[in-house]
């Protein structure tokens, strides 16, 4: 990688503090040592199982959240050591898109005042907030007459469109959507993906999109990164990490969509068990519980992330072996 990214993370670490029995705490690491980077106009995809800190790391991302140890780099520059403009600025161009729009919205304002909320913050007069406004409504989709109304007027795709305009009217430059269509019927779900493909092409954004569902990611994504228990254990080109996986944890995720699974090994062999508590995570490679290719090796030794051809990271001791 020649350029400096976008945005990008340098073994992020983050540990929640929670109450354990008899009134003890224990120690949580929702993100252990992650790094990754945003490329500009790149949409990078960020998928694994529920409890594996992908939230956690989104919220770092946008600067909602900040890590213990680590850092987050805007344009090569740590977030850490930007000044209160500065980072008020950085806030501005990096827009988080929720999983639940409504929660983001004022149930007592009306949704016009909310998308205009940021035009205002940044100072437009009010005839060009009102034409920016119309733009920007049109552009996801809502009628220009939903200006009046109130979020509880709408249904969970509208609002999503909501949440949407009201993230493009601070001009952003990134977008990151934590679950942006999973509690969206899948018929309306398609309209939110496109939407925000739209969105990227029209308004030149990058994008960092989780999701539980890795055949959305495959669509709209550049690359995806593949977590497990707060690491980072494979990230690739979308396609190449379809066409040829280098981790099985990646492997098994890809067999259990739908119609996927062509291996001959059941679905529950390829992932054992339930996923460990994040309280106790297992030692060497935290997946080796729940791999049917586990060696000792890999139950005393932490495999690293070994780059392959065309930007192929993966964090197996055997992936050679397995993958070739
Ligand atoms: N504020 C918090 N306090 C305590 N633990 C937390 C907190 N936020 C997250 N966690 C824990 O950190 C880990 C990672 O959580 P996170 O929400 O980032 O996961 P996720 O991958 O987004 O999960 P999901 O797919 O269910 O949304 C989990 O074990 C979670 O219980
Ligand atoms: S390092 Fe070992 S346990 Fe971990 S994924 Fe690779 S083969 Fe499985
Ligand atoms: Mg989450």
């Amino acid at each position: 990688m020649s350029e400096t990214p976008l945005l990008s993370a340098v073994a992020l670490q983050k540990t929640f503090t929670v109450s354990a029995q008899s009134r003890s705490t224990r120690l949580l690491v929702a993100l252990d040592h992650v790094s990754l980077h945003l490329s500009s106009g790149e949409t990078l995809g960020i998928a694994g199982e529920s409890g594996c800190g992908k939230s956690t790391l989104a919220k770092i991302m946008a600067a909602l959240l900040t890590p213990d140890g680590g850092s987050v780099l805007y344009k090569g520059a740590p977030l850490g050591q930007l000044g209160e403009n500065e980072r008020k600025a950085f806030r501005r161009k990096t827009q988080m898109i929720f999983q639940d729009p409504f929660s983001s919205l004022n149930p007592r304002m009306r949704i016009g005042d909310s998308i205009s909320e940021p035009l205002k913050i940044a100072g437009m007069p009010v005839p060009l907030q009102r034409a920016e406004l119309t733009r920007i409504m049109a552009a996801v989709g809502l009628q220009s007459g939903d200006a009046d109304r109130f979020p509880d007027e709408f249904s969970g795709g509208q609002r999503q469109r909501i949440g949407i305009a009201r993230a493009l009217a601070a001009s952003p430059e990134i977008l990151i959507a934590d679950e942006p269509v999973s509690s969206l019927d899948i018929s309306i779900q398609a309209q939110i993906i496109n939407i925000l493909l739209q969105m990227k092409r029209d308004f030149a954004l990058s994008m960092m999109i989780v999701s539980h569902n890795l055949l959305i990611l495959r669509h709209i994504c550049d690359r995806i990164i593949i977590m497990y228990l707060g690491v980072v254990v494979e990230c690739g080109p979308a396609s190449e990490l379809f066409r040829r996986c280098r981790h099985p944890y990646t492997e098994a995720l890809i067999a259990a969509i739908p119609g996927l699974h062509v291996s001959s090994v059941s679905r529950s062999e390829l992932l054992r068990d339930d996923l460990p508590s994040a309280l106790s995570i297992p030692p060497g490679c935290r997946f080796h519980p729940r791999c049917r290719h586990a060696v000792d090796l890999c139950r005393r030794e932490v495999p690293g992330l070994v780059e392959y051809a065309g930007g192929h990271t993966a964090a197996c001791h055997l992936s050679d072996r397995l993958y070739g």
